[in-house]
């Protein structure tokens, strides 16, 4: 098994916290009528001022250094000149970075201007699962606690989450073992063991679970065009409570002071 030295989890947590700090970047510039393209630039700017590199550009060919997945776009939407952001959008920002060789990766949902409420609810509901998610990542649960606690939460709204993609283990490689799903049984699964760094990322549908792949390789959509939401932390598994790597207070802030 692949467990890290509290040194090592120190390594990790600057990682993430860039990731972090370039997510509440993002924040300040999310507005309708900005490009994609745009977010990703500034970002890959900001990781490299910060002495990183963008853990996502050239990982398996992928071509930018953040993820930006619009409405039903579920993950790995591509960045580009022409997808210019709506008022009542909703934008899964996912970023990466690599810092000595280890990496950090988490996401966010935004809000572009108002959005209705009940995709307001989907964001929340999803957020909230990611929480519950970790609550439950500590050291003598199983994986499938985790999935367990995300899918009963979610699916109590008549939301559904999505099979075909899950949340992973994370260190000198972006996707290590365990894979860890947002669904599964109690009790089932591996077992989670203190050291342990792991990536919790909530893929939460408004409508079915099922997605498709475009052309281009990447990009997933819902199969049925309705919304969905996403948002990832990077988390050391600890005794009693999870160690959470990355946090969302400065976007918080931000998002409050702009609105
Ligand atoms: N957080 C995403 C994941 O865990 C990152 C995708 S990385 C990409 O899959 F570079 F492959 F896009
Ligand atoms: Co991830």
């Amino acid at each position: 098994m692949n467990l890290k030295t509290d040194q090592e989890i120190a390594l990790l947590e600057k990682c993430s916290l860039l990731v972090g700090k370039t997510l509440a970047e993002i924040a300040k510039i999310i507005r309708p009528g900005v490009s994609t393209k745009h977010l990703d630039k500034i970002a890959e700017e900001f990781i490299r001022d910060n002495g990183a590199i963008p853990g996502f550009l050239n990982y398996n060919g992928y071509p930018a250094s953040l993820c930006i997945s619009v409405n039903d776009t579920v993950v790995h939407g591509i960045p580009d000149e022409k997808t210019i952001l709506n008022e009542g959008d909703i934008v899964s920002v996912d970023c990466g970075t690599i810092i000595d060789g280890w990496y950090g990766d988490s996401a966010f949902t935004f809000e572009v201007g108002e959005v209705a409420p009940e995709i307001k609810q989907l964001l929340k509901v999803t957020r909230e699962s990611l929480e519950l998610g970790i609550e439950k990542a500590v050291a003598g649960n199983r994986v499938g606690d985790i999935g367990y606690a995300i899918q009963t939460y979610v699916e109590s709204f008549g939301y559904s989450v999505v099979r075909d993609l899950v949340g992973h283990g994370i260190g000198r490689n972006m996707h290590e073992a365990p894979e860890i799903p947002n669904y599964g049984r109690r009790g089932n699964g591996v077992k989670l063991v203190e050291g342990m760094v792991i990536c919790i990322e909530p893929m939460i549908n408004m409508g079915t679970f099922r997605v498709k792949m475009l052309n281009d390789g990447w990009t997933v959509k819902t199969a049925d065009g309705k919304p969905s939401a996403h948002f990832e932390k990077q988390i050391a598994v600890r005794k009693n409570k999870a160690e959470v790597l990355i946090n969302y207070d400065e976007i918080d802030k931000i998002i409050k002071d702009k609105s």
